[in-house]
């Protein structure tokens, strides 16, 4: 798999395939469709992620056969990140929509904005996420499914039809979907409403709506040895950065080291911003000098399988 491609150089259909058993883990003999290439949308890939093996087929078959797939399930679980690493290593431009912030029927929609040409205002429509997404080959995730307000669950609840087509009134179109467009959802609760009050802000859904899933996977917090092995391993991507930069100190080509202190902030900092890159660099990498700082991101890919962005500046955006 190569260099990065814009999302409109990507082939309509699936180029390639993975093996389901190695690249899943799931016992089961068989192929997902994937892309030969990534673009940008394409998640990062989690090495230390690990796959339920029904969700996961759920998921995949979202992908392979355009099955309407939602993730149901506690909060943490992983319903948003299962979604995405498969997604990561199929190669598959995902973008993930939280309903439960401020969204709009507009803003999924588009609409219609007076800017400046050549000097003059003229009216010009603007497309929403969602009328983008229909037309390339692209997972669309509504994470939050339950928190959506009624007026943006009717514009989904039309394209939730794998032969549906995407009319938008105002502007006189009709779209159909791109032959790799897909729909995801994750949800807390299965729209029947929330008994339990830990889900504050959910919504019952619309049982026609519901319907219109075809498959809900349930998706509940890890084993414990399950739990044990996810933590494990990020530790010993978290030990051997550390040595990688001892080794380079040694060799005089970084002259900063990591000793178990570092190791330690940045695991309290990964506990602090639950963001393993953002701890990183505040944990270490922000001290070291500017010149060094490419050949420690290196070590840290190498222990990791991450790549830092070095002009990320945490993972946060402004709500603005
Ligand atoms: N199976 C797993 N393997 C590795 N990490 C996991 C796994 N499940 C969850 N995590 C980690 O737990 C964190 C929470 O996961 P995620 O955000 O996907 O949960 P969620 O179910 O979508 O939660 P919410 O309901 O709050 O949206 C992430 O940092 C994720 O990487
Ligand atoms: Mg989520």
């Amino acid at each position: 798999m190569s260099s990065q491609v814009e999302i409109d150089e990507l082939p309509a259909r699936p180029d390639a395939t993975v093996n389901i058993r190695e690249t899943f883990q799931v016992d089961i003999d068989g192929d997902a469709p994937a892309f030969s290439r990534r673009t940008l949308h394409a998640p990062a890939i989690d090495a230390s992620y690990r796959f339920d093996p029904g969700t996961t087929m759920a998921i995949l078959s979202g992908f392979a056969d355009n099955r309407r797939v939602i993730v149901q399930g506690r909060h943490g679980t992983g319903k948003s990140t299962h979604i995405e690493q498969v997604a990561a290593r199929l190669n598959w431009p995902l973008v993930r929509l939280n309903l439960d912030s401020h969204i709009s029927r507009i803003d999924l929609i588009g609409k219609d904005a007076i800017v400046l040409r050549d000097g003059k205002q003229v009216t010009e429509y603007r497309e929403g996420l969602l009328p983008w997404a229909y037309q390339r080959p692209v997972a669309l995730v509504f994470d939050e499914y339950d928190a959506g307000r009624p007026d943006v669950m009717f514009v989904i609840q039309r394209v939730l039809e794998a032969e549906g087509r995407l009319t938008i009134l105002d502007q006189n179109k009709v779209m159909l979907p791109h032959p790799s467009f897909r729909i995801f959802a994750t949800a807390n609760t299965i729209g029947l409403g929330d008994a339990s009050g830990l889900y504050h802000g959910t919504q019952q859904l619309n049982q026609a709506q519901l319907d219109r899933w075809n498959i809900v996977a349930r998706l509940d917090y890890l084993s414990e040895d399950e739990e044990v092995a996810v933590v494990r391993q990020i530790l010993m991507q978290m030990v051997r950065t550390a040595e990688q930069t001892r080794v380079g100190f040694q060799a005089g080509d970084v002259s900063t080291l990591m000793a178990p202190r570092t190791v330690i902030s940045w695991a309290e900092n990964y506990r602090l911003f639950r963001d393993l890159d953002y701890a990183f660099e505040t944990a270490f990498l922000n001290r070291c000098d500017e010149a060094e700082r490419p050949v420690v991101g290196e070590y840290y890919q190498r222990a990791t399988g991450r790549t830092l962005d070095p002009n990320a500046r945490g993972p946060w955006r402004r709500t603005d």
